[in-house]
């Protein structure tokens, strides 16, 4: 009996180590639904905020930690307005959740295509112009479970969507005849390349902070996908009494600390967020965004040009979500793969628990135990 209880209980372990790994080894779990309290009003001009509010004469002011003087970013960014009522800022750790939750988060949980694609967009018109993503290739958007697949190319190198997007970026290659490393069309097998030459070139375009690396950013960020939806919304114009200096931006979501430049009596009161050098990248209805309106099938003079190529309006909601679930694709491709794994396994190993312990009352049949 005590070898039936020993079997039996290590297959259990066995499936629910399989079913941990593949249920939950994805995203972190998303905060429930409802909104934080809001804590500041969004201004309806936008949330760049031209002077540091000195509400009080005598309040000290922090030396800007910015060394360089802040050039003009590579694209000229107006500052993102209006982000609607509801996305008002919130306290510290509570991100916001878009209506419906994240599709992809869950043991079954799986990206969504379109929302993969207009994030992609997003991605390749305004983010890539400052952040690279080197551990993605062309071709990753092709393979099964990316943005691009098509069943009809199992190789992603030629899927003809895959190759127009490559030739689209230009890679730094050696130039066959000079040696010199010149920028060229890419192709599905180049990595995506990074906008910068090194991370010195990368802060003096940025007024001193290096553009992190997108690859991972929604693993290597607490709260995930959410944590990234929300900073892209999280631009709202700095409540009374915080100090802002030249060349931050404040931001209700962002992973900092607001005390250093809190001039308010009581430091439990300091706003949530924290300080951050990147402009606010989104604009309502970016006109970067919009669908070809050529004439045909959804072009030409009935064509809306606050829309992505597939209709959907190009809010700066409807952005930060879809390229939240692009970044949370490209730092985890293989997520739907390894679900689908599990989702099988779980049934063999059930199964195979049930053979095991039929053998075991059969060999055992005839002998007193
Ligand atoms: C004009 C250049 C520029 C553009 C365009 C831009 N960023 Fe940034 N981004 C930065 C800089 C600079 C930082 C570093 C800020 C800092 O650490 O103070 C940053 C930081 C970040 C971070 C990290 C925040 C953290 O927690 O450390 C994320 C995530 C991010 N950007 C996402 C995006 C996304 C998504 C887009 C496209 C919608 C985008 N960025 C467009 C310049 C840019």
């Amino acid at each position: 009996m005590r070898f039936a209880k020993l079997a039996l209980s290590s297959l259990a372990v066995l499936g629910i180590a399989a079913f941990g790994v593949s249920a939950f080894g994805q995203q972190p779990a998303t905060p429930p639904a409802e909104q934080p309290a809001p804590v500041v009003t969004p201004a309806p001009d936008g949330a760049v905020p031209a002077a540091p509010a000195t509400p009080d004469a005598t309040a000290p002011v922090e030396p800007a930690p910015v060394a360089a003087p802040v050039p003009a970013p590579a694209v000229a960014h107006a500052p993102a307005a209006d982000h609607g009522e509801e996305h008002a800022a919130g306290g510290d750790h509570h991100e916001l959740t878009p209506k419906g939750g994240w599709k992809h988060d869950g043991a079954f949980g799986t990206f969504d295509v379109n929302a993969m694609q207009r994030g992609f967009k997003v991605y390749k018109q305004i983010c890539s112009t400052c952040h690279g993503m080197k551990l993605l290739s062309f071709r990753n958007l092709g393979d099964v479970g990316g943005p691009f697949y098509d069943p009809a190319y199992p190789n992603p190198n030629d899927n003809p969507v895959v190759k127009k997007i490559a030739s689209e970026f230009m890679v730094p290659k050696i130039d066959p005849d000079s040696g010199a490393i010149v920028p060229m069309p890419g192709i599905p097998a180049d990595p995506f390349p990074s906008p910068y030459a090194n991370a010195i070139a990368a802060a003096v375009g940025n007024g001193g902070a290096v553009p992190p690396d997108l690859s991972v950013i929604v693993k290597a960020r607490n709260g995930g996908a959410g944590y990234v939806y929300s900073l892209l919304q999280g631009y709202v114009a700095p409540p009374q009494g915080l100090v802002v200096n030249a060349g931050q931006h404040y931001n209700a979501y962002f992973h900092g600390d607001t005390l250093s430049q809190w001039v308010g009596k009581d430091p439990r009161n300091k706003p949530p967020g924290g300080f951050l050098a990147m402009t606010p990248p989104l604009q309502q209805f970016d006109i970067r965004l919009q669908r070809d309106c050529v004439e045909g099938a959804h072009g030409g003079t009935s064509c809306d040009p606050n829309t992505f190529d597939d209709g959907t309006p190009t809010t700066i909601e409807q952005q930060a979500h879809d390229v939240a679930v692009f970044l949370a694709w490209a730092s985890d491709p293989k997520s739907e793969a390894r679900k689908q794994l599990g989702a099988a396994v779980i049934p063999f190993l059930f199964l195979l628990a049930i053979l095991v312990f039929l053998s075991y009352r059969r060999i055992w049949r005839n002998v007193e135990h």
